[in-house]
C-alpha cells in the first residue's frame, strides 16, 4: 500500500483511540502492580514526518512494511521520531532526500531516544548487565587485566602471526591493518555493542555499528533495544518468544536456547507455543495464555503479582557466568533479593515443595561446581608460586583448560541446572567439568614431577571442550 496524508489522518485517530485502550488496560491490570507507568506522547504525523514516510516507502520499503505492521506507527510514531536529531548532535548527518534542508538525521539510535517515550523501561534496562557491563567486556582494555582485547586483535585479529605490537588504551588500536577488525565485528561486538567511533562526516567507522545489546554511542548514550524488540516493528509479542533471545544466548559457553529447548518447558513450547496467545497487553501476560514459561516470562515479563521488568538482574540470586559462582551483589545485582523473586515465578504453576526442591538442587550444582573451582585456583597458585605456569594463559595448556573449566563445562553444568536440562547439566556439563579438571591435574603433576612446562602444552589440551 503506498503512503498517503488521508491515511495519516486515519492513522491520527487511531492514536486516539489506542490511547483509549492503553489507559483502559492500566485500570484494569496496572493498581495490582503497584507501579506508575508513564506514556510520554508530543505528536502525530506533521508534514516533515510524512515526506520521511513516502521518500522511503520507495527507497527502502522493507523498512517502511515493517515499521507499518507495528503498533507504534499506529500511534503515528515515525522515521522523525527516532531518527531526526539536533544539527549540534555528534551523529548529525543528512540523508540523500534531505541535503540542502535544516533537517538532521543519525542512522544510530540509543536507549536514549526511546526514553523520551518510555523513561521506566529504559531506567531499568540501564541498570541491568544488558547496558554498560555488556560492553565493557568488549571495549575496556582494563577488562579481565586486558586479556579480552588482547583476544580480538593480537589472536584473532592475526596481529601475533603478523609481528604487530599492537597497544591500545580505548576503542580501536592505532595502526591496526582492516582485516584485524573482522573477529570484533562479526563476533563480540553482534552480540556485546562496542563504541561507536565516527568518521569526519559523523558516520560510523572502524566497523563500529551496527553492535549488539550494550553499544555505546558518540552522544555518551548506551544500548540497542532492537536486539529483542526487531526493528521496525518493534514488536512485544516477537520479544516474548524464546527466539528473541537465543540469538545470542546459545552456543558452547552458554547454551540458553538450547538448555530452554532440552527443558520440559521448551518441550511444551514447541509442541504446543503455536497455540499460545503472546500479544496480551503489557502486564497483563498471563498462565492461560501460555502453559510453561518463556525467558521472558522468567526473567522480564509481569505474572502474577510481579510487575515487568527490563532489569534482567532483578530475578537473580547466582552469579553463573564467572570463574567462582556466589550471590549477586553490586553492579551484578542483589541476589538476596533477586533469589526470591524468581521463586515466586515458578509458584504460578508449581507447588511449593516443587519451587524448594528446584531451588535447592541448583544450590547444589552451585556447591559442588565451587568445589572444582576451589582446587582449580589451588593448583594454579602452586604452580605459579614455583614458576612453573606459562605467561600467556592463551598459550599455556594448563590455564587454556582452567578456562574451559569455568567458561565452558561449568558454564553448562550450572545453567543447565538452573534451567531444568538434565543434558546440560550432566553431559555437556558435570561429566565435561570431571574430565577437564583432571586433566589439569594431570598437567599440574608432571609439572611438579619435571620441573618444567611442557613442550607440547597447548596442542596436547586443545580438547573440544
Ligand atoms: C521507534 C523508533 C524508530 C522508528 C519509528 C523508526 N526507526 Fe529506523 N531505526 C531505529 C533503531 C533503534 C534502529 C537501529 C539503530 C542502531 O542500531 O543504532 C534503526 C535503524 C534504521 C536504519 C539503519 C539500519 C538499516 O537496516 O539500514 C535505517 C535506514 C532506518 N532505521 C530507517 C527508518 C525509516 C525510513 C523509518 C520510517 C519508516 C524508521 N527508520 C522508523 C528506530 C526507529
Ligand atoms: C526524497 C527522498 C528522501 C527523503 C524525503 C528522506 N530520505 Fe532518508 N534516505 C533517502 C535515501 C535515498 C537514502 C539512502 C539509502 C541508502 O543508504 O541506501 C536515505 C537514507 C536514510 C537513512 C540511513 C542513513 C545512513 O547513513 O545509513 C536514514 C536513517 C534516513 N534516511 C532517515 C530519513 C528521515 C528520518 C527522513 C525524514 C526527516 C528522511 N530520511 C527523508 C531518501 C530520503
Ligand atoms: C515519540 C514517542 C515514542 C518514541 C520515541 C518511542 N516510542 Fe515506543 N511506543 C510509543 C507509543 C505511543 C506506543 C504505544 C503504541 C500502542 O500500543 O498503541 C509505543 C509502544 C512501544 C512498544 C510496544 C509495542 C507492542 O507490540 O505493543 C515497544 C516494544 C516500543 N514502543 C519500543 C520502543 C523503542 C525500542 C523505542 C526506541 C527505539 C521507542 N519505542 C520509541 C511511543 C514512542
Ligand atoms: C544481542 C544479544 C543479546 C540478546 C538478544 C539477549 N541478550 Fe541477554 N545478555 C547478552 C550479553 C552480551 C550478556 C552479558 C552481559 C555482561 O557482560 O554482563 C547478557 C546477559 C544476560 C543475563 C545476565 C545479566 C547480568 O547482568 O548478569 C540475563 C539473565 C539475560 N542476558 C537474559 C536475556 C533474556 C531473557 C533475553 C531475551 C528476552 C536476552 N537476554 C537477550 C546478550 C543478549
Ligand atoms: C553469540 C553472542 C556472543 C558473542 C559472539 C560473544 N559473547 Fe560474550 N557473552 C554473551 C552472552 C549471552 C553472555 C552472558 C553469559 C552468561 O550469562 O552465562 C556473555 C558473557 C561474556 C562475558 C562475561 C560477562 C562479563 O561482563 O564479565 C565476557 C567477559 C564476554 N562475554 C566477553 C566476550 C568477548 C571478548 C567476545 C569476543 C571475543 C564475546 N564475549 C563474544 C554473548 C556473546
Ligand atoms: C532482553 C530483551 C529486551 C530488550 C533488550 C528490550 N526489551 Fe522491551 N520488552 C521485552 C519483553 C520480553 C517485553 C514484554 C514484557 C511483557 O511480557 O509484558 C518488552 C516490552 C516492552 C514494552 C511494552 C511495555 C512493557 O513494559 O511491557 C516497551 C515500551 C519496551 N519493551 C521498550 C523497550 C525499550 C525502550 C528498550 C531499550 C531500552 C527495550 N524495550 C529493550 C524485551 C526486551
Ligand atoms: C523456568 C524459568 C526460566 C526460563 C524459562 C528460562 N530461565 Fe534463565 N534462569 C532461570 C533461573 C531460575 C536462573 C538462575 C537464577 C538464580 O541465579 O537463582 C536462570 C539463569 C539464567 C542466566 C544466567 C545468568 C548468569 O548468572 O550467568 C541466563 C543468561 C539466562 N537464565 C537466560 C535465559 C534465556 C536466554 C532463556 C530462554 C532461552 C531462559 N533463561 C529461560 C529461569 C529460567
Ligand atoms: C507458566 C507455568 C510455569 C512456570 C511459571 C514454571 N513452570 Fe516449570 N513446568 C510447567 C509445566 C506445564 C511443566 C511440565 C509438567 C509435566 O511434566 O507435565 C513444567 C515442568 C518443570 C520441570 C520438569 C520436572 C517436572 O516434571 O516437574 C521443572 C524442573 C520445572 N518445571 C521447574 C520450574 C522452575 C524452577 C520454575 C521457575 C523458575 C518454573 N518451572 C516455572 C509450567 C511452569
Amino acid at each position: 500500500m503506498k503512503f498517503s496524508p488521508a491515511r495519516a489522518g486515519i492513522l491520527c485517530l487511531v492514536l486516539l483511540l489506542t490511547l483509549a485502550v492503553a489507559s483502559g488496560w492500566a485500570q484494569e491490570t496496572r493498581p495490582l502492580k503497584g507501579m506508575v507507568k508513564e506514556l510520554v506522547i508530543k505528536r502525530g504525523f506533521t508534514p516533515e514526518a510524512l515526506q520521511c514516510i513516502e521518500c522511503h516507502s520507495k527507497k527502502s520499503p522493507g523498512i517502511v512494511a515493517g515499521w507499518k505492521d507495528g503498533r507504534m506507527s499506529h500511534a503515528g510514531i515515525s522515521c522523525y521520531d527516532c531518527h531526526v536529531v539536533d544539527k549540534s548532535s555528534p551523529m548529525a548527518s543528512q540523508c540523500e532526500g534531505l541535503k540542502g534542508t535544516n533537517t538532521f538525521i543519525s542512522p544510530m539510535v540509543s536507549s536514549k531516544t526511546c526514553s523520551r517515550c518510555h523513561p521506566t523501561e529504559v531506567d531499568q534496562f540501564l541498570k541491568s548487565g544488558h547496558a554498560k557491563l555488556a560492553s565493557k567486556a568488549v571495549m575496556d582494555p582494563s577488562k579481565a587485566g586486558g586479556k579480552l582485547v588482547k583476544l580480538q586483535f593480537h589472536y584473532e585479529g592475526f596481529a601475533k602471526w603478523e609481528g604487530l605490537n599492537l597497544t591500545w588504551n580505548t576503542g580501536t588500536p592505532k595502526g591496526i591493518k582492516p582485516y584485524m577488525l573482522g573477529s570484533r565485528a562479526s563476533g563480540c561486538q553482534m552480540c556485546h555493542g562496542t563504541t561507536v567511533e565516527l568518521g569526519p562526516d559523523n558516520k560510523p567507522v572502524n566497523n563500529t555499528w551496527p553492535g549488539g545489546v550494550g553499544t555505546r554511542y558518540p552522544d555518551g548514550s548506551v544500548g540497542t533495544c532492537t536486539v529483542c524488540h526487531e526493528r521496525h516493528t518493534f514488536s512485544i509479542a516477537d520479544a516474548r518468544k524464546p527466539e528473541a533471545c537465543g540469538a545470542c544466548h546459545l552456543g558452547p559457553d552458554h547454551p540458553n536456547i538450547e538448555i530452554y529447548q532440552e527443558s520440559k518447558h521448551g518441550q511444551l513450547y514447541a509442541v504446543k507455543g503455536e497455540e499460545w496467545k503472546y500479544d496480551s497487553p503489557p502486564g497483563a501476560w498471563e498462565p492461560g495464555d501460555y502453559l510453561a514459561p518463556t525467558c521472558a516470562t522468567c526473567h522480564m515479563s509481569g505474572i502474577g503479582d510481579l510487575h515487568t521488568t527490563h532489569n534482567v538482574q532483578e530475578r537473580l540470586k547466582w552469579d553463573l557466568m564467572h570463574k567462582k559462582s556466589v550471590v549477586r551483589s553490586g553492579e551484578r545485582g542483589n541476589g538476596e533479593k533477586g533469589g526470591p523473586i524468581m521463586r515466586k515465578v515458578c509458584a504460578n504453576c508449581h507447588s511449593a515443595t516443587h519451587v524448594k526442591t528446584q531451588e535447592k538442587t541448583l544450590e547444589l550444582a552451585v556447591q559442588l561446581y565451587n568445589k572444582y573451582w576451589e582446587g582449580a585456583t589451588k593448583m594454579k597458585k602452586e604452580l605459579a608460586a614455583k614458576g612453573l605456569l606459562g605467561k600467556d594463559p592463551w598459550n599455556d595448556g594448563f590455564q587454556e583448560l582452567e578456562y574451559y573449566l569455568w567458561h565452558h563445562t561449568g558454564r553448562r553444568a550450572r545453567q543447565g541446572a538452573a534451567m531444568n536440562a538434565p543434558d546440560y547439566a550432566h553431559w555437556h556439563g558435570f561429566f565435561q567439568v570431571f574430565q577437564v579438571y583432571q586433566d589439569m591435574e594431570n598437567i599440574y603433576k608432571q609439572r611438579l614431577k619435571t620441573g618444567k612446562i611442557e613442550e607440547v602444552s597447548t596442542v596436547v589440551s586443545s580438547a573440544p571442550y
